[in-house]
């Protein structure tokens, strides 16, 4: 053990227990080592997991999440969820080790002496495990939304530690947290009109015309379940199922789900369109003329037709 170290704790302490039994404990003046910094939160429920890995990127050697008891959250449940996102990260990190470096515990506003009892044994937890190996590294940039930016730390925080070969882990049941899943499509249904690619906020789906054929594919676990497609797919082909897959996470695994045949114009002989989607405009009986030209050739058809019938007209 390094004499000389002295841990960087980060504690997350809800407003209402937490933060006011270490308030009581320095009322009272009792002894506790100088380790750690509190970040008052009104509720641990608002502890977002990017929280917790942007304080071991940004060097913490340990962090700790306290809260109300169970059945004392003045939000109801967020002391739940917040244990339910720390059994979470603890499983996704076991691989790195920084899993015996995070820990929730529950202290009530006149638990002053559970506070520092708490302080004295996870920093002696940490000493005991010295200093967090990331900390010499230069930190990754933060760019992205909060789901790029958590997949780039955690990408930084396995490389830095010089794991190469992630272990596969996937959440249990009880593991498993709101926010993570995956769109599975109906190949039976989907027509291929690209809603779900147009209107997805986190640019997990993937649309692409290659070769007379429509691909639809999306990254693996990177949704955030906000069921946008879901809601918005014409012909009801998608279901967003929650889970999340480390390795798949990590390594931005992509998943094939759609191919479709396009159709031709036929006048520019360019694809244009997936042929269900052809088929199923023709069901509802829209003009044929209309359903084999391309948007710019009808464009240029209607423009024409539109200029005949006004000199018929002679204006
Ligand atoms: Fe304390 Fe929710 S208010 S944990």
């Amino acid at each position: 053990m390094d004499k000389a170290f002295e841990p960087r704790i980060i504690a997350f302490c809800c407003n209402w227990c937490a933060y006011a039994g270490a308030d009581m404990a320095g009322v009272s003046r009792l002894k506790m080592p100088p380790t750690f910094r509190i970040i008052r939160v009104m509720c641990t429920g608002r502890v977002d997991p990017l929280f917790i890995i942007h304080a071991f990127v940004q060097g913490a050697d340990g962090v700790i999440v306290a809260g109300c008891h169970p059945g004392d959250c003045h939000y109801i449940s967020g002391n739940l969820k917040a244990k339910q996102r720390i059994n979470f990260l603890k499983g996704l990190l076991k691989q790195t080790g920084l899993d015996k470096r995070l820990e929730m515990y529950y202290v009530s506003a006149g638990e002053a002496y559970r506070f520092q009892e708490v302080i004295e044994e996870f920093t002696e937890r940490i000493r005991k495990l010295g200093p967090n190996p990331l900390k010499k590294l230069p930190p990754p940039k933060k760019e992205g939304n909060k789901r790029e930016v958590l997949h780039t730390e955690l990408l930084w925080i396995f490389k830095g530690l010089g794991i190469t070969e992630i272990q596969p882990w996937q959440p249990s049941e009880e593991e498993i947290i709101p926010g993570f899943g995956t769109p599975v499509y109906d190949p039976d249904k989907c027509v291929g009109c690209g809603a779900c690619y147009n209107n997805c906020p986190e640019n997990v789906i993937m649309l692409e015309d290659v070769d007379g054929k429509r691909k639809i594919r999306h990254y693996y676990w990177s949704c955030i379940t906000c069921r946008t497609c879901e809601e918005i797919c014409p012909q009801d082909a998608i279901k967003v199922e929650e889970g999340f897959d480390l390795t798949a996470f990590l390594q931005q695994t992509v998943h094939d789900d759609i191919e479709l045949p396009l159709v031709k114009c036929r006048i520019c002989g360019k694809f244009f369109a997936p042929e269900p989607m052809v088929k199923e405009a023709k069901e509802k009986e829209i003009p044929l003329e209309l359903l084999d030209v391309c948007p710019d050739c009808r464009k240029e058809l209607i423009g024409k037709e539109l200029v005949e019938l006004l000199g018929h007209r002679g204006l």
